[in-house]
């Protein structure tokens, strides 16, 4: 069979930017740890309210005006749903779903991310003003999605 020279070219060349491109990846992911965070805390979808630090939901300090938030998401509710934190509280979001994904935003603030089976997801806030923040699921988890609120004082 004759292939034409420009034809293996470009093969050529699709196959060297595949080649760099997986190694490029393959270092990201593995060598300097860049892989997805949420894939880095594991937690056993099974035993969630056995596993710390799910074992105690809630909000615990940390240090002065600094606040652990552990949630545990299911269909269709967050526990606790009732949180209050003090004004300027830096708080360190740990959580994670018992059974599908769910979502986890905080109406008027940055907080969104995903709560996915297995994995705890985290992140950080500092809430600056006093009010009435409404914590939302964004991730359509079926019949009661609409229903599924808690909610987050500052005061
Ligand atoms: Cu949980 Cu939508």
């Amino acid at each position: 069979m004759h292939v034409h020279k420009l034809e293996k070219v470009w093969l050529a060349i699709g196959f060297i930017t595949l080649v760099a491109f997986l190694t490029t990846v393959g270092i990201q992911a593995f060598a300097s740890g860049q892989g997805a965070p949420s894939g880095l805390t594991k937690v056993d979808p099974e035993n969630v309210e056995e596993t710390p630090p799910f074992d105690d939901p809630g909000l615990h300090q940390i240090g002065e005006n600094e606040y652990e938030l552990v949630m545990i998401l299911q269909s269709y509710g967050f526990t606790p749903n009732e949180v209050t934190i003090p004004e300027g509280a830096t708080v360190h979001f740990k959580i994670t779903s018992k059974d599908v994904v769910h979502g986890f935003e905080i109406a008027g603030t940055t907080v969104n991310m995903m709560a996915t089976p297995g994995h705890v997801n985290e992140t950080t806030y500092t809430f600056d003003e006093a009010g009435s923040f409404l914590i939302l699921c964004n991730e359509y988890c079926g019949t009661g999605h609409h229903l599924m609120s808690a909610e987050l004082e500052v005061e």
